[in-house]
C-alpha cells in the first residue's frame, strides 16, 4: 500500500507580500496562523494545506504525502528501504506540520518528500474564501496535483511508482518540434487521474506547476476574470486536458512558476486502463509571455 493523497506542500518564495495578495485576493485561499517566517492557507476542512516561506528558491521546497495510519507509515517505509531509501522519522518537524507521525526522505531530484498521517481538521472555523471561491476539490483527492522536473526519468518512477506506490495514469508525447517529443508521465494514487506528473526534463527547478480545483465552472471563470485586475499574467488561456478532462488556465505566480486553475476533471477507478496522448489541450491553453 502506497500513499494515499497529496495532502500538503511548502513553497520558497522571494516576495512573500504579493504571494500572500495572489493566494488570498486572485486564489481565493484562506490565511491561518502559521509558525513564524511562515504563511500558511487552507482550501478545505484540513487546518492547512499550503505553506509559504521566505527564501531564495521561488520553487517546491517540500510536498507531504499522506498514509492512512501507523501501520500504513510503517509499510509506506519498508516499501522505500526495499528500494533503497532511508526515510528519517521526525517528531519535531512532525509538530510543526501538526501531523501525528512523519517520516521525511528526498526524490530522486532532490525534493523534500515528507510523509505521514493524522493531521489536524478545523471544522470548528468555516473555511470563507476571501475571493468568494465557491469550493474547492479535495477530500479523497487530496489538496491537487504537481508537475515536477524530473532529469533521470527511470530514478523518479521508482521512486514514486515502487517506492510511493504511484500507479501510471497515461502519457502525453508532447510534441515540441520536429524531431523532439517529451514524453511527459501522468501517475495516481487515488481517484483523482494524476496526483503527480513528471517531465522528463532536467531544470534547476522542481516544480513546473500546481494544481487546484474548485467546485464551479463560474469558480475558473471569476479567477481569469481576476487575473488582469489584479496585474497578474495569464500563462495558459482557457482550454480542456485530454486525459483528466479539466476545464483550466494557467497563470504566474510571484516565483515565476504556474498554478493551474481548473474545474470538471473526471475521475478514475481500479478498472484504469494506460493510454497515450498525443496532445495537452484537446482545445485552448494557447501559451502566453509573462508580462508581470
Ligand atoms: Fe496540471
Amino acid at each position: 500500500m502506497g500513499v494515499t493523497a497529496l495532502g500538503y506542500y511548502g513553497f520558497e518564495v522571494t516576495d512573500l507580500a504579493a504571494w500572500r495578495r495572489y493566494a488570498t485576493e486572485f486564489l481565493g485561499l484562506m490565511e491561518v496562523a502559521g509558525p513564524a517566517g511562515e504563511h500558511r492557507y487552507r482550501y478545505d476542512e484540513r487546518a492547512w494545506r499550503i505553506a509559504i516561506s521566505e527564501g531564495p528558491a521561488d520553487d517546491l521546497a517540500y510536498a507531504g504525502f499522506e498514509v492512512a495510519d501507523s501501520a500504513g507509515l510503517a509499510a509506506l517505509l519498508a516499501r522505500l528501504e526495499a528500494i533503497g531509501v532511508s526515510a528519517e522519522r521526525d517528531a519535531a518537524l512532525a509538530k510543526t506540520r501538526g501531523v501525528t507521525e512523519l517520516a521525511v526522505c528526498k526524490d530522486p531530484t532532490g525534493l523534500q518528500i515528507e510523509l505521514y498521517y493524522g493531521a489536524r481538521e478545523a471544522t470548528e472555523h468555516p473555511l470563507v474564501s476571501p475571493a468568494g471561491v465557491s469550493g474547492f476539490v479535495t477530500g479523497e483527492q487530496g489538496a491537487g496535483h504537481i508537475v515536477l522536473y524530473a532529469g533521470d526519468i527511470g530514478a523518479a518512477r521508482r521512486f514514486y511508482m515502487e517506492g510511493l506506490g504511484f500507479r501510471l495514469s497515461d502519457y502525453i508525447d508532447m510534441s515540441l518540434g520536429p524531431d523532439f517529443t517529451l514524453e511527459l508521465n501522468f501517475l495516481h494514487c487515488n481517484p483523482r487521474h494524476h496526483t503527480l506528473a513528471l517531465a522528463p526534463v532536467p531544470a534547476p527547478k522542481h516544480l513546473n506547476h500546481f494544481m487546484i480545483e474548485v467546485a464551479r465552472m463560474d469558480d475558473v471563470g471569476r479567477a481569469y476574470d481576476r487575473a488582469p485586475r489584479m496585474g497578474i499574467s495569464i500563462a495558459n488561456t482557457l482550454g480542456f486536458h485530454p486525459n483528466d478532462r479539466m476545464f483550466s488556465f494557467y497563470a504566474y505566480t510571484p516565483s515565476g512558476f504556474e498554478v493551474e486553475y481548473g474545474w470538471g476533471a473526471r475521475t478514475i477507478g481500479d478498472d484504469w486502463k494506460v493510454v497515450r496522448h498525443s496532445v495537452t489541450s484537446t482545445w485552448g491553453h494557447h501559451r502566453q509571455p509573462n508580462s508581470a
